[in-house]
């Protein structure tokens, strides 16, 4: 039976409209879903737009518009800009579909029929930016640390509350004991560290449900209270995977994808949820760190976002998802801007694998070289494509930008080899059959297509020019791959 695999990004709020942050995320999941693919898995990649809530309400408001009109529009410029960046994801959901409402709803009120919802007094601040409450020790300088220009409200409301102290010990066990059943991997090691640190510092009780917040979905059981807006965009992952047909076992999820902000929803309310409700929980969450633009935090304010239409229009989306995966913020914040997207673009692709092919190309041209077709099946397995190997053992651990090194290794590798051998230098017929041998026989056509193979996840349609061009019979002249800028 072939393996399924299904990866997942978060649901983005619509009070927003797509950044560079976003699009880091989105590009990393797709790179890892057209792996596991080209691995030969049954792939599920699913994103979407996270549009209930207070937040969603109020910007909706300003722009003079209904929430939902308001969702609808800022929703398609998420779901119509990853196409163009090459992004194929197979489902975009959205928390305004009924039939995700009707999945959430039943969810929530099997953990209210099974005990784990009760109702009492919330008193304490709130931040709207991350739509969730905040302790006293949650805040600097009594603002909210991702939010400081917005001042948190102070708030006193019924709420619903779910028993996430019960699951401290569960989660515990969860975490560290892989032959736990309810076992799930949190990635890189030191975000694993850091929530088993706070779990164990011990968890208070969560509210769940919204008095004054009517851009929800009703609690099933009392319907003046919404359910709140973090526990329902939890529950898409796995209200997608009941509705869209066909998906119904891929749950659990084998992988979820996001930054540091989102943690502690990802790694523990939403395995205690899943765990209430008899749930399989995910088996992977993997959080990577922030894009700084400049050395400093992206904000409106500051005027420093950058969007993915901006960085499409100057690169093109290729280069876009290189510039994107080898700048990936792994485990440290990465520093980024268009400055240094351009250094780097003219650098690794103009000056790099652009100049790489067109060199060889422009050999085979001036030579008259022609060759037998080549069986490509060699470079697309990984059993015998080298560079893939190696790409193979750092994607496991969602280390991008180093599986790229590993490909520019091999491109540079290739550049010094033809460096050496100077074959335009040779003109007898002796050394014509050389130049055969060094071109096509042997490394350098070999290369590049071991090459454009392993590049295929991160440059999907650069892969596919290299693989068209070099395997024969006749080498296919082509314009530049990267025009320097
Ligand atoms: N709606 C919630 C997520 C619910 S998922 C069930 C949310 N939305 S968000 O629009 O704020 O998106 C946050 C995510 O966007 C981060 O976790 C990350 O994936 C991405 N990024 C936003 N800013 C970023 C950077 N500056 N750098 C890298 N990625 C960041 O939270």
């Amino acid at each position: 039976m072939t393996k399924k695999f299904f990866i997942t990004t978060p649901i983005y709020y619509v009070n927003d409209v797509p950044h560079i942050g976003h699009t880091c995320t989105t590009i990393a999941a797709d790179i890892l879903a057209r792996y596991h693919k080209l691995l030969g898995e049954d792939v599920f990649f699913l994103t979407g737009t996270d549009e209930h809530g207070n937040k969603v309400a109020q910007e909706a408001a300003a722009a003079g518009l209904t929430p939902k009109e308001f969702c609808d529009k800022v929703s398609r410029s998420f779901k119509e800009i990853w196409p163009k960046l090459n992004i194929q994801y197979d489902y975009f959901i959205r928390t305004t579909d009924p039939r995700h409402e009707k999945i959430a709803s039943a969810v929530v009120q099997k953990l209210y029929d099974k005990g784990y919802i009760y109702k009492g007094m919330y008193e304490g601040f709130y931040c709207l930016g991350c739509e969730k409450f905040l302790n006293e020790k949650d805040l600097m300088d009594g603002k909210c640390p991702l939010h400081p220009n917005k001042e948190p409200q102070h708030q006193k409301e019924e709420n619903y509350f779910f028993k996430l102290s019960s699951f401290k010990d569960v989660l515990i066990k969860a975490i560290s004991d892989p032959n736990d059943p309810n076992h799930y991997e949190i990635l890189p090691e030191s975000k694993k560290k850091e929530v088993l640190s706070k779990l164990k510092e011990g968890v208070d009780d969560i509210s769940i449900s919204r008095e004054k917040v009517s851009w929800g979905i009703p609690c099933p059981w009392d319907k003046k209270h919404t359910i709140y807006v973090w526990v329902e965009a939890l529950l898409n992952y796995y209200t997608a995977t009941q509705f869209v047909p066909g998906k119904k076992d891929f749950w659990p999820a084998d992988l979820h994808t996001m930054a540091k902000d989102i943690l502690w929803f990802h790694t523990v309310i939403w395995e205690a949820l899943l765990i209430a409700a008899d749930l399989p929980v995910p088996k992977q969450i993997f959080i990577h760190s922030f894009y700084l633009i400049d050395g400093q935090k992206m904000s409106k304010s500051l005027g420093n976002v950058i969007s993915p239409q901006q960085l499409l229009e100057k690169f093109g989306a290729d280069a876009t998802r290189y510039l994107i995966a080898s700048s990936f913020p792994f485990d440290k914040d990465s520093n980024v801007g268009l400055q240094k997207f351009t250094e780097k673009y003219n650098a690794d692709l103009a000056n790099g694998l652009g100049n790489l092919v067109a060199r060889v190309t422009k050999l085979c041209e001036n030579n008259n070289l022609q060759f037998s077709p080549i069986d490509l099946s060699i470079f697309r397995s990984i059993e015998t494509n080298k560079i893939l190997q190696a790409v193979d053992s750092f994607l496991r651990e969602y280390k991008l930008s180093e599986a790229l090194t590993v490909i520019w290794m091999a491109i540079k590798g290739l550049d010094s080899y033809i460096d050496k051998e100077r074959p335009w230098e040779l003109t007898s017929s002796e050394a014509k059959k050389r130049l055969d041998i060094i071109i096509r026989g042997s490394e350098s056509i070999r290369s590049l297509l071991e090459i454009a193979y392993a590049l295929a996840p991160f440059m999907p349609e650069t892969a596919k020019k290299i693989e068209k061009q070099f395997s024969g019979p006749k080498i296919i002249s082509s314009t530049s791959l990267f025009p320097r800028i």
